[in-house]
């Protein structure tokens, strides 16, 4: 397995392992690897010759110190994990001194207000951090196709509008949601979960599917108060938001029109861990 730690190494190994011709599978992760980026990782040696994968917790995108200090960090069991699927993937793990070179600030973006729904609005600055660091990684790795979760939904759509107004040579392509058996999406977070607790956080996705049962017949606004009255009656929840939005603007909805496709999205704290998840309801 090549693992590299600086971003000047990896250049040079693929520029030596690659020409022109040569497809570059590129999925960015903060580590702490799971059924879910191991699905991305399988979808990327699936359609390309090399696939990178980049494992660096990133502190421009954290809105909360103890949220970034507490990520779990476990290069060695994500290097095992991914020798599972494939011992030719390359994985690069810099430091944050050879990414930001002492200088751990993000650039500022316009996503013509994609940046200012949910997340956005509950996360200030996330969006800058998860531009400035994925448009660095893309002009490292050069990569011609990039995997990105839908259950990071507004993420993948971010990136999509950076690849877009800033003309970068690469796809992007969004991959489903990895859950696990009782319906919980899998996420880093998790490991922070107790068993109960996961068991518990099964309402989650429950909720979403309800909630796309309802789409059509029920408004947006009567859904919202649903949900907010189902975590409302479960006390280790603390619902941060629910959102029914479209896939293109992430705007709230109104009513259901026939040619645009929405989602349901969810931001929701089970004791002092923050989970997200959405659903298409299309
Ligand atoms: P991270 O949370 O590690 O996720 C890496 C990628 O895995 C993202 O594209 C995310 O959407 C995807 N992913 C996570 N859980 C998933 C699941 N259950 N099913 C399918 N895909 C899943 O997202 C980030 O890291 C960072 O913001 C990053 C893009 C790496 C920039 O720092």
């Amino acid at each position: 397995m090549l693992i590299f730690n600086r971003q000047e190494d990896l250049k040079n190994h693929l520029k030596s392992v690659s020409d022109e011709n040569t497809t570059i599978g590129f999925v960015p992760t903060m580590g702490a690897l799971h059924q879910g980026h191991l699905s991305l990782i399988k979808n990327s040696l699936a359609k390309n010759k090399i696939t990178v994968v980049s494992i660096f917790v990133n502190p421009t995108q954290f809105n909360n110190a103890e949220d970034l200090e507490k990520y779990p960090r476990t290069l060695e069991k994500d290097t095992e994990k991914i020798e599972t699927v494939n011992k030719d993937v390359l994985i690069f793990a810099p430091s944050v001194e050879d990414i930001y070179e002492g200088n751990t600030v993000s650039a500022s973006f316009n996503f013509d207000g994609l940046e200012n729904q949910m997340e956005g609005e509950h996360r200030p600055g996330h969006f800058d951090g998860v531009g400035t660091i994925v448009k660095r990684l893309f002009k490292i790795v050069n990569p011609t196709n990039a995997y990105f979760g839908e259950k990071d939904f507004q993420q993948l759509q971010i990136v999509r509008k950076m690849v877009e107004k800033h003309d970068l040579p690469v796809n992007v392509i969004g991959c489903p949601i990895f859950r696990e058996e009782n319906g919980l999406a899998m996420s880093s977070r998790n490991e922070r979960l107790s068993a109960q607790e996961k068991e518990d956080a099964s309402l989650i996705y429950k909720t979403l599917k309800t909630a796309k049962e309802k789409f059509g017949t029920n408004s947006a606004k009567d859904i919202i108060k649903y949900v907010e009255a189902i975590f409302e009656k479960n006390p280790e929840f603390q619902l941060e938001y629910f959102q029914i939005a479209d896939e293109d603007e992430l705007l709230p909805a109104t009513a259901k029109k026939e040619d645009k496709k929405y989602r349901a999205f969810i931001a929701v704290f089970i004791n002092s861990i923050r989970l997200i998840d959405n659903i298409s309801l299309n």
